[in-house]
Formats: structure tokens, sequence, C-alpha cells
């Protein structure tokens, strides 16, 4: 008899990457920059560095690697690399940032890649706050605008890179990147939450991705979004249960993480990891 019920999920091939992170050694929360921060709230900064090190070692034990870049004292953002650069193919796009406070990242990370032999390394002329909004897919970048990387940065972009932009209109301030509100699964496949678009990106998206794995408000709201996929697992935020479902339910596996201190700067597992594609 034919099985008419649900086709399987396709077989997840992961490939292996490369990471850079910076240790959040000097990790606060001492400006307020979007709506997750708040000063006045307690940080534990040896509670960062412990969960930040089990993810860097989740990435490891996944066969992936990891570069470090140093931490800076008086920079307690830095820890959020995928700020600051976006690499395709071995081209490094930097970053330039909208709040003064952490403008002085994008300039350390600009000499690693240097140091690091990559020579094709362009400084944009616009505010870009790099992988926190600009998500390569294999074959489109997918970049956000609306709280903090200039709507003229995604030509930049497309210029310096020589891809594929798709605009996408960012639209609630809990979500203020893009990497807050989609996350890429696989080449074909993305997961969002629909509320953090305009309308119309939300038809771009639908458009795009017909099957996409769309997030609850619950989702979102832990930054289960902030996620990052080899192809196969998943890293996100241990309290996105129902995401880790729909994700297990594709053929990927979830890996949970705790990353509740990074959470209080309005960050989780995808903003600590700047993804370098040689
Ligand atoms: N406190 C940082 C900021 O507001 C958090 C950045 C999170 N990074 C990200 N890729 N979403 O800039």
């Amino acid at each position: 008899m034919l099985d008419v019920a649900a086709p399987a999920a396709p077989a997840r091939v992961p490939t292996a990457r490369r990471y850079l992170m910076c240790e959040p050694e000097h990790f606060t929360v001492e400006y307020r920059i979007n709506p997750w921060m708040d000063p006045s709230r307690p940080v534990d900064t040896g509670l960062a560095v412990e969960q930040w090190t089990a993810l860097k070692e989740t990435y490891e034990r996944l066969g992936h690697r990891v570069d470090l870049i140093d931490p800076v004292p008086g920079l307690p953002d830095m820890v959020f690399a995928a700020n600051s650069g976006t690499v395709v193919e071995g081209r490094v796009l930097g970053a330039r940032f909208r709040a003064p406070q952490r403008a002085a990242e994008a300039e350390h990370f600009r000499r690693w890649f240097l140091a690091n032999g990559y020579r094709d390394v362009v400084m944009p002329s616009r505010i870009n706050e790099a992988e926190g909004d600009f998500a390569w897919t294999g074959s489109l970048l997918l970049a956000g605008t609306g709280f903090r990387t200039d709507p003229q940065a995604h030509a930049e972009a497309q210029e310096v890179l020589g891809v594929p932009v798709v605009s996408l209109q960012l639209v609630d301030p809990r979500y203020y990147h893009l990497d807050v509100a989609l996350v890429v699964l696989s080449e074909d496949l993305v997961a969002y939450y629909p509320e953090a678009f305009s309308p119309g990106s939300r038809r771009v998206l639908r458009r795009l991705y017909p099957d996409a794995v769309l997030a609850t408000a619950d989702d979102a709201a832990c930054l289960g979004l902030n996620a990052v996929s080899d192809g196969r697992n998943v890293v996100l935020p241990v309290e996105a249960t129902h995401l880790a479902e729909q994700v297990a339910r594709r053929g990927f596996e979830p890996i949970p993480v705790d990353i509740s201190e990074l959470r209080k700067s309005g960050g989780g597992p995808k903003c600590c990891t700047l993804e370098i594609r040689d």
C-alpha cells in the first residue's frame, strides 16, 4: 500500500564550519542600546564566560573550528562577534556600528582579518552590523534593516560581496537585528518569526520559503531564532523548546545551550558566532 502520510524529512548533512568568537571577559551591561539591556540589573561575567565556553566547546564537539579574537577592556559587547564582519568566499565586509559605544569593535576585527591572511577586507561607508543583519543562505544574502543596519548598506554589501541581496524590513524593537528574527537552517530552509517583519517582507519570505518553520512568540522571546545551523545540527537557546521540536521534525538535530547571561544584553548563540566562509 502507498504511504500517504507526511513525507519523511530529508537527510540533513552537516558541513564543517569555521567560526570566530570573542570571550566575554569584559562583558557587562552598562548602556542600553536595545530593549533587552537594563544596566540596573546585575550581570555575572563569570557565568557569561562559562556559558560562552560551553557554546565554543559545543561547536568543537560538532567538529567545527573556532578561532578567537582577544577581548578588549571597555568593549563589553565585543563578545557579539557576529556584528563585526560578513565573510563570503573569503571576502570580508567589515562593520560600522550604529551605537558609538560599539564603534571601536569594528577596527579590532578588521585588524584580526588582516593579521590572519585576509587581503580582501572592505570597511563599509554605511552603518552595517554585519551578520546581525546579514544572513548568507548559500545563494542569497538576506539583509535586515529598520533598527541598526542602514538600508543603503544592503546595496553596498551586494556590490562588495558580489552576491544577490534581499532586503527585509524589521518592525519590532525587541527583534532589532535580523539574526534574532530569522535563522538559516539550510540553503533552502529558514525559520523566522513573522511578526518581526513588515507585511511586505513577510510576503517576500513566504514566496522565497513557502515551507519555512514559523516560530511562535515564545520562540522569539527567548531569542530562540538566534541559532546556528551547520546544515544538520542547530545550536539554539535551551528555552526554545517549540522551535527545537519544529526543526527536529524537519530532520535537523536541535542542540540546546544555556546562554541566559548574554541574553541580558540581547544576545544568543548566533550573536557570539561570526562565520568565516573561505
Ligand atoms: N548588546 C548588543 C547590541 O545591542 C547585542 C548584540 C547582539 N548581536 C546580534 N548579532 N544580534 O548591539
